[in-house]
């Protein structure tokens, strides 16, 4: 694994994909106004520092040295702190947090529920999870690669979930699913097919919505 792990994957991550989730994000920290905010698997920090102004405190944990290290060289706020940690468990108390991200993470990780379990466990009743992982319908990853988007060449892929599997590992009894849909967005620079993009994603905004193709995201809100 490369020293500079977290300065190339920060160089890797396609600006478009970046956006598509502060988008997304963004609406849910208006909605929900969440105080305490955790990001499990943070990577570089980019996202907590990008909303830093938005929230009390911030959290980021990641399992890589690297990308702690990098985070707080480049992501550092007083009100965020990064820490070595691994998903599972979670240092939390149950209800430490109103709105939790675990993006491009849950792919990497041995046990899948587990990890959603702990994110919802460390949540306070009412709220939020938002998490972002490939679908399986497709090797997103190759076609990220050509696409230039961030790779998996950094960490160990353990499983792509389909749309129902990962639907099937929210615990229904505690959690409800708010929103569960395609990240798709146009990853190339050829602004011309942003409007093919919008149109089909427009057109595909119902059921359909899961046989596009791009990496899924799931909102959840931890039942009161
Ligand atoms: C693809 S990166 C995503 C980083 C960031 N969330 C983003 O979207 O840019 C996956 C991150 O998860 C971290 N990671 C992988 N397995 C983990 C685990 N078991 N616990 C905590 N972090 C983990 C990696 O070190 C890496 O920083």
């Amino acid at each position: 694994m490369s020293s500079n792990i977290a300065l190339d994957y920060s160089k890797d991550m396609n600006p478009k994909f970046f956006e598509i989730r502060v988008k997304i994000i963004r609406k849910l920290i208006r909605e929900y106004k969440p105080k305490k905010v955790l990001d499990i698997g943070c990577g570089t920090g980019i996202f907590l520092d990008n909303f830093h102004n938005e929230f009390a405190s911030g959290t980021g944990i990641d399992s890589s040295i690297d990308m702690v290290n990098f985070a707080n060289r480049n992501h550092k706020r007083e009100n965020i702190k990064y820490v070595l940690a691994k998903d599972t468990p979670l240092h939390f108390d149950n209800n430490s947090f109103d709105l939790v991200f675990s993006m491009g993470t849950l792919e990497y990780v041995k046990d899948q529920k587990n990890h959603i379990d702990e994110a919802l466990r460390v949540l306070r009743k009412n709220g939020i999870l938002f998490l972002t992982t490939p679908t399986k319908i497709m090797n997103i990853y190759n076609i990220a690669r050509i696409a230039g988007l961030a790779v998996a060449r950094y960490w160990k892929i353990n499983r792509y979930l389909s749309f129902d599997e990962l639907e099937d590992i929210v615990v229904k009894d505690s959690a409800d699913i708010i929103e569960h849909k395609v990240l798709f967005f146009n990853p190339s620079s050829i602004r011309l097919l942003d409007i093919l993009f919008n149109t089909v994603s427009k057109v595909a905004s119902g059921k359909l919505n899961k046989y596009l193709l791009g990496p899924q995201y799931i909102v959840v809100r931890k039942r009161s």
